[in-house]
């Protein structure tokens, strides 16, 4: 059965026989630009999504698509109300902390223009499904600034140094083609970008919650930890799925082969 929620500027529903949340940026006459209510009504509807856990027997959201209305991802902060919407001054977990912990892997399906803050935002994402004719950019640098909410770092972790420098330095935008070479997006679709995309989303829907939620802590761990230390955190994680129930399903649909497992985030 579908839910939906309405924000000022963000659509949001949640199917829970797929158990696949969605989260549309509604300002498509600015480009989905973001202002401050864009970057609350985000929060406010990953939350919504994050309240049918609550409700439900078990985890029931268990993968977010977020994409933009109009045919476009998001243009970037929203450079009417830029002083005070700007990432630095803002106090709080922002939309970028939110979406990176999470507890559901969110994926930005892309569309048109991803720049500067969309950018950000899509690369909080765990993944960037993309169409091929989106662009991606760092306009920052010609209003004399640099990415606020850390894109540099993050495409430095994705792709390299490098890589991440030509971005922010030129403001230039790179085709979605290109974006897959460097790794910023990870798969590029044509006319079945929607359908493939729900597909993915599905495809982690059905997978077990609590080990997907322990593999999404372990590549952010990944980033701050040095190797040892990384493995040590896994062991960790991995000897508590140990005594998950949904091991426990996973190894008996392994062992009796007609067995289809379904798993209860427990
Ligand atoms: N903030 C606020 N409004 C924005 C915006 C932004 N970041 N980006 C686009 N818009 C608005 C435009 O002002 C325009 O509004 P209007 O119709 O009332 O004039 C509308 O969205 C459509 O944009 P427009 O520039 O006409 O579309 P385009 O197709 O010609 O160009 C872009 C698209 C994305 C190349 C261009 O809008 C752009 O460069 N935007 C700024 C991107 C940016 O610098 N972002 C980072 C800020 S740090």
């Amino acid at each position: 059965m579908e839910h939906d929620t309405e924000f000022d500027t963000t659509l949001a529903s949640f199917d829970d026989d797929t158990g696949v949340g969605h989260v549309t940026l509604n300002r498509p006459d600015s480009l989905n630009a973001l202002n401050t209510q864009l970057r609350e009504d985000l929060v406010g509807s990953l939350e919504w999504l994050e309240s049918k856990n609550d409700e439900a027997d078990g985890i029931a959201l268990r993968a977010v698509i977020v994409e933009g209305a109009g045919g476009t991802f998001c243009a970037g902060a929203d450079v009417t109300e830029f002083s005070d919407s700007s990432p630095g001054a803002q106090s709080g977990q922002s939309h970028y902390e939110f979406i990176a912990a999470f507890p559901a892997p969110v994926i930005a399906k892309v569309r048109g223009y991803c720049l500067g803050g969309g950018l950000e935002t899509a690369l909080a994402c765990d993944f960037r499904f993309a169409h091929e004719e989106s662009s991606f950019g760092f306009p920052e640098v010609n209003l004399g600034l640099l990415p606020g909410a850390g894109g540099v770092q993050y495409l430095a972790e994705l792709a390299d140094p490098s890589t991440a420098k030509e971005l922010a330095m030129t403001g230039e935008h790179i085709s979605a083609e290109h974006a897959a070479e460097i790794g910023l997006a990870n798969r590029v679709y044509g006319d079945d970008l929607d359908e493939e995309t729900q597909a993915f989303a599905e495809q982690l829907a059905s997978q077990p919650p609590l080990a997907i939620q322990s593999i999404k802590e372990s590549a952010a761990i990944s980033t701050q930890t040095g190797l040892e230390e990384g493995r040590a955190y896994d062991g960790r994680l991995f000897r508590s799925l140990l005594e998950t129930d949904d091991h426990e399903e996973g190894a008996r649909a392994f062992a009796e082969d007609e067995y289809e497992p379904e798993f209860k985030g427990r």
